[in-house]
């Protein structure tokens, strides 16, 4: 059976398809490519260039393809973006997942896996946070991927469709084996802005915000590896093809570094040294969050490569490879 994969040609989509592909799997990518790159997808791997919303080409898709799960990354995802212009995020991110799902169930799609976000916590009274918290995110993004979490609760009660929505924490890294990494053009991810200033495609970088309740003022996120990340797709699909239940997982390591140390670890591992500037706080974003992962784990998510140098230097590789082909 194969699996459709929407926003497979962006960053975590993409490291996806390669877990995918790397254990006999056999995806289908959908991507719009409004942030995606048609050169993530791997030769082999069939790429349909088209929009999640429009309900007859996924319909087609999920017939000619004989699909039985869809992988859900497509999305909209920076939060300041969301916050200048959040009916723009609501029609991609929430609309066009009630479309898709609206596809799923008419095409008698069981399993569905769904990207959504620590931002659906907003700043939560006690980190590391678990599922069990009150979401209550702080931006049009956020509230946009919870929107999206509610329709799959009611979807799966209603209908045979069985769903893991997985909570990524901060996404960082690239493919150890180098056939991968980020690259969106203007990303606003720390760790991919701070490479791309110690690599002097940028001149300096900003820290937003310092007078956070942290330990030094800046905010703390718990970063995961990629490769982890993209894993944690594989457990969470064989649950569902176990007979497993629909569930909310978190994704992440459990430990949190602030935007400094982040910085300072860009620093040592790329070996040189860049200017910071201090700007104001950006709106949308908590002051601190972790990850309690321990539900994903009992699901067999395996995390191995938990570790925030190798994170920065996988990063850093691929950074090194863009220089070389741009
Ligand atoms: N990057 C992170 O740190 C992070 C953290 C938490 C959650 N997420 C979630 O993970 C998912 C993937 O994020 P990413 O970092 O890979 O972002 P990305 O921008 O690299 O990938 C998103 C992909 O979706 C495609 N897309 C967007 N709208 C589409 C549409 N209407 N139809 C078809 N394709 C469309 C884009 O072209 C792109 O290839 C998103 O759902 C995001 O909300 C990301």
């Amino acid at each position: 059976m194969t699996i459709l994969i929407t926003g497979g040609a962006g960053f975590i989509g993409g490291h996806t398809v390669l877990a995918l592909i790397d254990r006999g799997e056999i995806p289908i990518v959908l991507d719009d490519l409004s942030t995606g790159n048609r050169a993530a997808v791997p030769s082999g791997v069939p790429f349909f260039a088209g929009d999640i919303g429009d309900t007859e080409l996924v319909l087609r898709l999920i017939q000619n393809h004989r699909i039985d799960a869809i992988v859900h990354f497509a999305a909209k995802i920076v939060v300041p973006e969301s916050v200048a212009d959040p009916l723009n995020y609501y029609l991609n991110n929430t609309v066009k997942t009630h479309t898709l799902l609206q596809a799923a169930v008419r095409g008698n799609v069981k399993h569905f896996v769904f990207s959504s976000t620590a931002a659906v916590y907003g700043n939560p009274s006690s980190t590391p946070v678990s599922e069990t918290a009150d979401p209550a995110p702080l931006s049009p993004y956020g509230r946009s991927k919870l929107m999206s979490e509610y329709m799959l609760v009611d979807a799966s009660a209603a209908y045979d469709l069985r769903y893991v929505t997985l909570r990524y924490f901060n996404v960082a890294g690239a493919d150890p084996a180098r056939r991968l990494g980020q690259s969106t053009p203007g990303a606003t991810h720390l760790i991919k802005v701070a490479l791309e200033t110690a690599l002097r495609r940028r001149s300096y970088m900003n820290i937003y915000g310092s007078d956070y309740p942290t330990p030094d003022g800046t905010c703390v996120r718990d970063y995961v590896h990629v490769s982890d990340l993209a894993r944690s797709h594989l457990a969470a699909l064989d649950h569902l093809r176990d007979g497993g239940e629909s569930r909310t997982l978190n994704c992440g390591y459990g430990r949190g570094y602030s935007v400094r140390q982040v910085v300072d670890a860009v620093r040592r591992v790329a070996g040189v040294d860049f200017e910071i500037r201090q700007a104001p706080r950006r709106a949308g974003d908590p002051a601190s969050i972790v990850a309690n992962s321990d539900e994903l784990m009992k699901l067999g998510w395996e995390p191995e490569l938990n570790d925030l140098p190798t994170m920065i230097e996988h990063a850093l590789e691929w950074e090194k490879k863009l220089t070389a082909v741009t």
